[in-house]
């Protein structure tokens, strides 16, 4: 690696968003800060602007830090010429635009955001492709394949996700309708923003990850299986046309996947992430999910699978239903079956354009308010 690689951070005041800051503290030959997004917490950009002094700022909160700096949207800072990497942080649809207006740029994308591939996947990878943007996954099982891969000559003959199976691993489903949203943010191996913790306890984070690594890696769907991994070491598995595997272990901890993801192809020596005592590990366990307890992840693949405009409807009718869920409104059990009526309602467009995606997107937003309306939280 050569000369200091030059940050914007999207989703800076957030758990990766953190998590990337304190890689770059670790290594400040190495990285610098040079534009940082955020939605509401102000205090806490303010403080981070203090410290990595970015040129470019955006701020949706509404009183944006004083300083001097130049306002811009995230699409602006994502393609910003003065930018080398980008960290897209952002959950749900706020990660499309900005992940898109990068790739189009041909910057190298450190992708947390999983929606965007969820919702536009055939777009974002087509773009990258055609401007040589480099897709650098952040999400630790995408990290742990593409890890696996390095090296190898023949494309994965199967990938085997795993999944903690979050706090309700073990519950039936009559015992997941009494869950509160404190039980479902309780997740048993990893801190992340709300979104995407309620989405690990429901699995469809593990769904949206399938289709994720179906784009990546250009896998199809039938060679990627999910498994309930609970001790969190294993972060996938790649099985080769030989039947060998090779998989990828470490602590849980997202600042190894996000400093992979900035420093590649070089890996760099960081103290301060924890290493695993082999010596402690006694056992390793794997099983299928309980297609019972967690639909959401069924509903993941048949949108997947499906294609065309479901994926983007799969997500964006689960982001209003978690919100809904967590506003207290609808009950945990809802939540899939809220997804699943609004792809009922879908009538889905098979190539989809971005313009056909956003309103997809829209209509599924609108349509999970409207069906949800008519719920009654028992
Ligand atoms: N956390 C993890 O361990 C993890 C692991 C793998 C993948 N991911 C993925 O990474 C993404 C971020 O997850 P997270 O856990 O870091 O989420 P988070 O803790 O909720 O942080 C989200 C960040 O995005 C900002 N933000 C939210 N909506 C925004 C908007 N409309 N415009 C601008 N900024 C906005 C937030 O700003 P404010 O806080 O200032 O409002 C915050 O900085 C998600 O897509 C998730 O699936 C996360």
């Amino acid at each position: 690696m050569t000369g200091i690689i030059r940050l914007a951070v999207l989703g800076s005041t957030g758990s990766i968003g953190r998590q990337t800051m304190e890689v770059v503290r670790a290594f400040p030959s190495r990285f610098t800060v040079v534009g940082l997004a955020a939605g509401g917490n102000t205090d806490l950009l303010a403080e981070q602007m203090a410290e990595f002094k970015p040129g470019l700022v955006c701020c949706r909160g509404e009183k944006p830090p004083a300083g001097s700096y130049q306002p811009v949207t995230m699409e602006e800072m994502a393609s910003h010429p003065e930018v080398d990497t980008v960290v897209i942080a952002t959950p749900g649809r706020a990660g499309l635009m900005p992940t898109l207006a990068a790739a189009r740029a041909g910057k190298n994308i450190a992708l947390a955001n999983k929606e965007s591939l969820v919702a536009a996947g055939h777009i974002i990878i087509s773009e990258a492709q055609r401007t040589g943007a480099r897709i650098l996954p952040v999400d630790s099982e995408h990290s742990a394949i593409w890890q696996c891969l390095e090296g190898e000559k023949k494309p994965p003959a199967r990938i085997i996700l795993t999944a903690s199976g979050g706090p309700f691993r073990s519950y039936t489903p009559a015992q997941l309708e009494g869950v509160t949203a404190e039980q479902a943010l309780r997740h048993p191996s990893w801190l992340m923003g709300e979104k995407v913790t309620v989405d690990s306890a429901t699995l469809m984070n593990k769904g949206f990850e399938v289709i994720e690594a179906h784009w990546l890696f250009d896998v199809p769907y039938d060679d990627i299986e999910v498994l309930i991994h609970p001790q969190s070491i294993v972060h996938s598995i790649v099985e080769f046309v030989d039947g060998s595997a090779k998989a990828q272990l470490s602590y849980p901890d997202m600042r190894l996947p996000i400093q992979y993801a900035l420093s590649y192809p070089e890996r760099l020596p960081n103290p301060e992430l924890p290493r695993l005592d082999w010596s402690l590990i006694s056992q390793l366990d794997f099983a299928p999910p309980d297609p019972a307890t967690f639909p959401c992840l069924r509903l993941a693949l048949e949108a997947g699978r499906s294609g065309g405009t479901s994926p983007a409807v799969l997500s964006a009718a689960d982001e209003v239903a978690v919100e809904l869920f967590l506003a207290n409104r609808i009950k945990f059990s809802q939540i899939p079956n809220l997804v699943e009526r609004v792809l009922e309602h879908h009538q889905p467009t098979s190539k989809p354009t971005l313009d056909d995606i956003i309103e997809a997107d829209a209509w599924a937003r609108e349509t999970a308010f409207k069906l949800s309306s008519g719920e009654k939280k028992a």
